[in-house]
C-alpha cells in the first residue's frame, strides 16, 4: 500500500497532480520536490496569490492541503528516502545538441533523477513516469535503477499525465482515464494495483485502465499527436477559408456535429503552443525516422510544419495590412500566454508573432493578465534573434490592457483571455492611432461590434 509519495519535479504537471493527490488521498503524505528554490519557495508563499503556476483553484486545494499531508522542498534525497513511491515529473525539452538535435527529447534530467534514486533507495520503491517520456524510457530508467542501485527492489511504472493546463484542476479531479503501465510480471502486476489503488480514492474503477508500458508510454504521445493535429487541420483550412470567404468558425460547427468528428479541438487559432504538443510530435517523428519510417515521420511533422505557416502568416498578414511596413509602428500584442487561464508561456504563438514583427522594426507593447514581465523578455531573449539591449528598447510590458493600446496602429489578439471581450473597445478605438486595426488571432472578440466602432479587423479563418 502507498503511504508516502515522493514527487521529483514542482512544475506545471507535478504541483497540480500531487496538490489533488493530497486533497483526496488525505492519508498519505505527499512530498514535492525539486532543485529550484525559488519555484519551492513560491509553493510555500503564504500568499496563495504567489504560487508559481496559476491554474483555476489551484490555490484553494494547496491551501487546503498545505502543510496537511502536502509538502513542498528541496530536500530531493529525504524525500525519496521516505517514500514508497516516487513520481519523476521534472522536464524533459526537445534536444537543442547532439544526435537527434530539435526533435528527440533531453532525456538528461530523468536520468540525473534515476541515479538520485538508485542512490538514495534504502527500501524497495516503485518509480511512476510521469513526465512526457519517448517510448522506451522506463527501460532505461529500469537499467539505471537495477544496475546502480543497492540492490534494492524497483518497480517501474508509466502514469502519463493527460491534464490539460488552465483546466488541470477540474481534468484531475474529473479524469477522462487514468492510464498506467506496468511490466507484465508478478510484482509488476502488483505495483500497477499499488497505483490503482491511490486513484481508486476519486476516480471511477472503469476509468482506471491499466496496459503494458509501451503502450502507455506511446498513448500519451498519440493523444498529443492526434490533438495537435485537429488543431493544424482546422487552421489549414482557416487559410481556404479566408480567400474564399467561407467562416472557418462555421465549418468547425458543421463538421463538429458529426459525432465522428465530434466538436472539441476544431478550434481555429493563430498556432498551437504549449510545452506537449510540438515536443511530442518531435518526439514521435525521431522515433519513426530511428525506425526508418519515412513516410509516418513525414506525415506527423507536416502538423508542425502547417502550425510554424500559421504563426508566420498571421504576422506577415499584419505587416501586409499596415501598408506593408511597420517599422517605427507601435502594435499591442493582447495575450503571451500560450492558452487563456495559464500563466505558462511555452511555445506560445505569441512569442514568434512578436519576433516576426520585431525582425521588420515593429515596435511592440505587451499586456497580458497573469504572465510577468520578466518571463515575457526571457521568452524573446531565448531565441536570440536579437540581443538583450535590443529587445527591451524595441518592446514595452504593460500591467494595463488601455495603456498597451494607447496610440498603436494596430491590436493583436493572441491569447483567447475572456476579459478581452469586456473591454471599453470604443475607449480603446479613441485612443488609437488611425485607421485602427485588430487582429483577432483566436477568433473572439465580436467583428461586427468592434466594425462598427470604426475598427478595420482581421479574424483568423472568414474571408
Ligand atoms: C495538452 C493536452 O491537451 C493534454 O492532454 C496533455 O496532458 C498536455 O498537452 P495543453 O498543452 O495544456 O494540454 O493545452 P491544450 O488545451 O491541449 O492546448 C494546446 C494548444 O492548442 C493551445 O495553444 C491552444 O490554444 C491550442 N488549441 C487548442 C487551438 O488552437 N484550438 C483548439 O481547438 C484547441
Ligand atoms: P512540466 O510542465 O513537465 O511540469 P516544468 O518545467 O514546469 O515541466 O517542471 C519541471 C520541474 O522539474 C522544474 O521545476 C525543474 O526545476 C525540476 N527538476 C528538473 N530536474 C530535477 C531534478 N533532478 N531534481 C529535482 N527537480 C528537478
Amino acid at each position: 500500500m502507498i503511504k508516502n509519495i515522493c514527487c521529483i519535479g514542482a512544475g506545471y504537471v507535478g504541483g497540480p497532480t500531487m496538490a489533488v493527490i493530497a486533497l483526496k488521498c488525505p492519508d498519505i503524505k505527499v512530498n514535492v520536490v525539486d532543485l529550484n528554490e525559488a519555484r519551492i519557495d513560491a509553493w510555500n508563499d503564504e500568499n496563495l496569490d504567489n504560487l508559481p503556476i496559476y491554474e483555476p483553484g489551484l490555490a484553494e486545494v494547496v491551501g487546503q492541503c498545505r502543510g496537511e499531508n502536502l509538502f513542498f522542498s528541496t530536500d530531493v534525497n529525504n524525500a525519496i528516502a521516505e517514500a514508497d513511491a516516487v513520481f519523476i515529473s521534472v522536464n524533459t525539452p526537445t534536444k537543442t545538441y547532439g544526435v537527434g538535435k530539435g526533435q528527440a527529447a533531453d532525456l538528461k534530467y530523468i536520468e540525473l533523477c534515476a541515479r538520485q534514486i538508485a542512490s538514495v533507495a534504502k527500501t524497495p520503491k516503485i518509480v511512476i513516469e510521469k513526465s512526457t517520456l519517448p517510448v522506451r524510457t522506463a527501460e532505461a530508467i529500469s537499467n539505471i535503477l537495477k544496475n546502480t542501485g543497492n540492490g534494492v527492489e524497483f518497480q517501474i511504472l508509466s502514469n502519463p499525465e493527460f491534464l490539460a493546463e488552465g483546466t488541470a484542476v477540474q481534468d484531475l479531479l474529473n479524469p477522462d482515464r487514468v492510464l498506467i503501465g506496468g511490466e507484465e510480471t508478478e510484482e509488476g502486476k502488483k505495483a500497477a494495483q499499488a497505483l490503482v489503488d491511490v486513484y481508486k480514492n476519486w476516480v471511477e474503477p472503469e476509468k482506471i485502465l491499466t496496459t503494458n508500458v509501451w503502450s502507455s508510454e506511446l498513448s500519451k504521445l498519440t493523444a498529443n499527436a492526434f490533438l495537435a493535429q485537429r488543431v493544424s487541420s482546422i487552421n489549414a483550412l482557416s487559410e481556404l477559408c479566408e480567400v474564399t470567404g467561407a467562416d472557418v468558425n462555421e465549418v468547425s460547427k458543421a463538421i463538429g456535429t458529426d459525432s465522428r468528428i465530434g466538436s472539441k479541438f476544431l478550434k481555429s487559432s493563430v498556432g498551437f503552443g504549449g510545452s506537449c504538443f510540438q515536443k511530442d510530435i518531435l518526439n514521435l517523428v525521431y522515433i519513426a525516422k530511428s525506425y526508418g519510417l519515412s513516410q509516418v515521420a513525414d506525415y506527423w511533422e507536416q502538423v508542425i510544419i502547417l502550425n510554424d505557416h500559421q504563426k508566420k502568416r498571421f504576422a506577415m498578414n499584419i505587416v501586409k495590412t499596415l501598408f506593408n511596413t511597420v517599422s517605427g509602428k507601435d502594435i499591442a500584442i493582447l495575450g503571451w500566454a500560450f492558452k487563456k487561464d495559464t500563466n505558462d508561456t511555452r511555445e506560445s504563438a505569441a512569442i514568434y508573432v512578436a519576433d516576426e514583427l520585431l525582425n521588420e522594426r515593429a515596435c511592440v507593447k505587451i499586456y497580458d493578465p497573469k504572465v510577468k514581465e520578466h518571463q515575457m523578455f526571457s521568452d524573446l531573449d531565448y531565441l536570440k534573434t536579437r540581443t538583450t539591449e535590443e529587445n527591451r528598447s524595441l518592446v514595452t510590458v504593460s500591467l494595463d490592457p488601455y495603456e498597451a493600446c494607447k496610440d498603436v496602429h494596430a491590436i493583436a489578439v493572441l491569447t483567447e483571455w475572456d476579459e478581452f471581450k469586456d473591454y471599453d473597445w470604443q475607449k480603446i478605438y479613441d485612443n488609437m492611432k488611425k485607421p485602427a486595426f485588430v487582429f483577432d488571432g483566436r477568433a473572439l472578440l465580436d467583428q461586427e461590434q468592434l466594425a462598427e466602432i470604426g475598427f478595420v479587423t482581421y479574424k483568423i479563418g472568414k474571408g
